[in-house]
């Protein structure tokens, strides 16, 4: 299985002299979607370092920091089972020594949607990304499309501040029924679990009336709330349609960064989910 280093210091040396290195950041709890980012990028690195790090800079007060679900033992067998030859898992104090001041904004595409739920939350991301890139200095990261908005932070930051890794997006692992693999499922019964599958429903709702020819924006958010509407232990925080750089048209473009992107809370849980508007 992989090796597991838990500062900075123990994986500069086990990097030395490491070919083409691919980055793979997670909070660990690791499920299917965190193992194909991990065999994508085992099949295009020499060696693959799978980060695991509950960020507290990502979390707001009353979210769920504490309950996150953890589990390093199941982690090293699926991170080694996908390819991963190295496990990076410091504690709070390596990441944020006594004195740590500095924190990265990534203007406007940090805001809404997501960004508008859960202040600060963007910058948490941005600021603990750029530090693991700064790390580990990989070829390549790798980050899943469940996150899209934390994909255009990350993207963006990375132009703007020229760090030279490639970003590499991975497409969503569903279950079958339609719900996007999350380690936050793991608060939900198996039940519940396939009440949440009304999340992507709902996104599909969208894709629909957009192929039906609809391109008013506020009609197709419509499309996909009406969906939401009828299961009561839904409590949608937004169901919109953006652009690449999340910003809500009157109407929609045809092109393929045009994304439908949800997040709603069931069983005091929350969920995000989101789709293309147009499958390819
Ligand atoms: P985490 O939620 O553990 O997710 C780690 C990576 O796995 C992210 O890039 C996420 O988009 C991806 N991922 C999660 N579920 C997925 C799925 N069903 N299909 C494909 N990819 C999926 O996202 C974070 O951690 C953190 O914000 C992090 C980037 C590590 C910074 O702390």
């Amino acid at each position: 299985g992989p090796r597991v280093l838990s500062t900075v210091a123990e994986l500069r040396a086990a990097l030395a002299g490491a070919g083409r290195v691919g980055l793979v950041p997670t909070m660990g709890y690791l499920h299917e979607g965190h193992a194909a980012l991990i065999r994508q990028a085992q099949a295009e690195c020499d060696l693959v370092v799978v980060s695991v790090f509950v960020n507290p800079k990502q979390f707001g007060p009353g979210e769920d920091l504490a309950r996150y679900p953890r589990d390093l033992a199941r982690d090293l067998g699926v991170a080694g089972e996908a390819g991963a030859d190295l496990l990076f898992h410091p504690d709070a104090a390596e990441m944020y020594p006594d004195g740590h001041a500095t924190t990265v904004t990534v203007a406007g595409v940090s805001g809404p949607p997501e960004g508008a739920s859960r202040p600060g939350h963007f910058d948490g991301v941005a600021t603990v990304v750029l530090k693991l890139l700064n790390i580990v200095r990989p070829q390549r990261a790798y980050f899943g499309e469940k996150d899209w908005q934390q994909l255009a932070v990350v993207r963006r930051m990375v132009r703007d501040l020229d760090v030279p890794t490639l970003i590499v997006g991975v497409p969503t692992l569903r279950e079958a029924s339609g719900l996007a693999l999350s380690s936050r499922n793991s608060y939900l019964t198996p039940e519940q679990r396939g009440r949440a599958a009304v999340l992507s429903r709902a996104l599909r709702a969208v894709q629909a009336r957009a192929a039906a020819g609809e391109r008013n924006t506020a009609r197709l958010r419509q499309a996909g709330l009406d969906v939401l509407a009828a299961d009561p232990e839904v409590s949608v925080d937004y169901l919109v349609v953006v652009d690449g750089d999340m910003r809500e048209r009157a109407h929609v473009d045809d092109g393929p960064m045009t994304r439908v992107l949800v997040a709603a809370r069931m069983y005091g849980v929350r969920l995000i989910d989101n789709l293309p508007l147009w499958d390819v």
